[in-house]
């Protein structure tokens, strides 16, 4: 299972990458100018940062066959390995995922709002599928969409990855792990809400005090 952050915030990026295990950093148009920062400052800093090992996605922002695949090429070739174009699966972009798969790029199928256009996305071969799961709560279920995304995939034998995208809620994100998913890409905000709980606090400060009663320091031993 891959856990990913949904953030072009370097800053939180680093913090959370010292707490939890990342798995990868996915970004979008929104995200990337929600950072304030020029879009080529953004690819710095994170293919700076990131290990060859940690997966990277841009999105294509072109509306044309043409545009999004000359887009593809350039976005996988930012770092040696582990780069992925996340391409949207309208008409132009279903085309493109055939073309950039042909050329072996890596490919993520988003924008995705149900199972149906995500197994489709499968079946021109993408290799990451993003549904998006708030969103979809739109229209329905999200969560049970992608349940059945993850029940089609697996009966058809179709070796695609669903990374669940679009969180507003750990409830989300905790039922899709549950259950099974391939990988999450998560806010940083949804993810130091999985992580933070004032009971854990509360219970450091009760053993601390504790300690420090007994045997007037703080640490284990003197
Ligand atoms: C991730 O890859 C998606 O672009 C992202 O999760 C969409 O999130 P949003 O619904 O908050 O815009």
């Amino acid at each position: 299972m891959e856990f990913m952050l949904d953030t072009a915030d370097i800053n939180q990026i680093k913090q959370l990458d010292k707490l939890i295990t990342v798995a990868g950093v996915t970004t979008n148009p929104t995200i990337i100018t929600a950072s304030g920062k020029r879009v080529e400052t953004v690819i710095e800093e994170l293919c700076d940062y990131l290990a060859p090992n940690q997966k990277l996605f841009f999105q294509t922002v072109s509306q044309t066959p043409e545009g999004m695949l000359d887009e593809a090429r350039a976005i996988c070739a930012l770092r040696p390995q582990n780069t992925y174009v996340k391409i949207p699966v309208t008409h132009a972009g279903m085309q493109v995922i055939k073309a950039a798969k042909q050329e072996g790029l890596g490919v993520l199928a988003t924008a995705i709002y149900s199972a149906d256009q995500a197994f489709l996305a499968a079946m021109n071969g993408a290799d990451y599928l993003a549904p998006y799961v708030n969103r979809m709560c739109n229209y329905g279920d999200g969560v049970a969409q992608v349940l059945d995304l993850l029940a089609m995939l697996e009966k058809q034998q179709v070796d695609a990855r669903v990374i669940a995208a679009s969180f507003k809620s750990t409830d989300q994100v905790h039922r899709l792990i549950a259950a099974g998913i391939h990988a999450v890409t998560v806010p940083p905000a949804v993810v130091f809400a999985m992580l933070d709980h004032p009971g854990t606090e509360l219970a450091v400060q009760e053993f601390s005090a504790a300690w420090s009663k007994s045997f007037g320091r703080e640490s284990f031993s003197a």
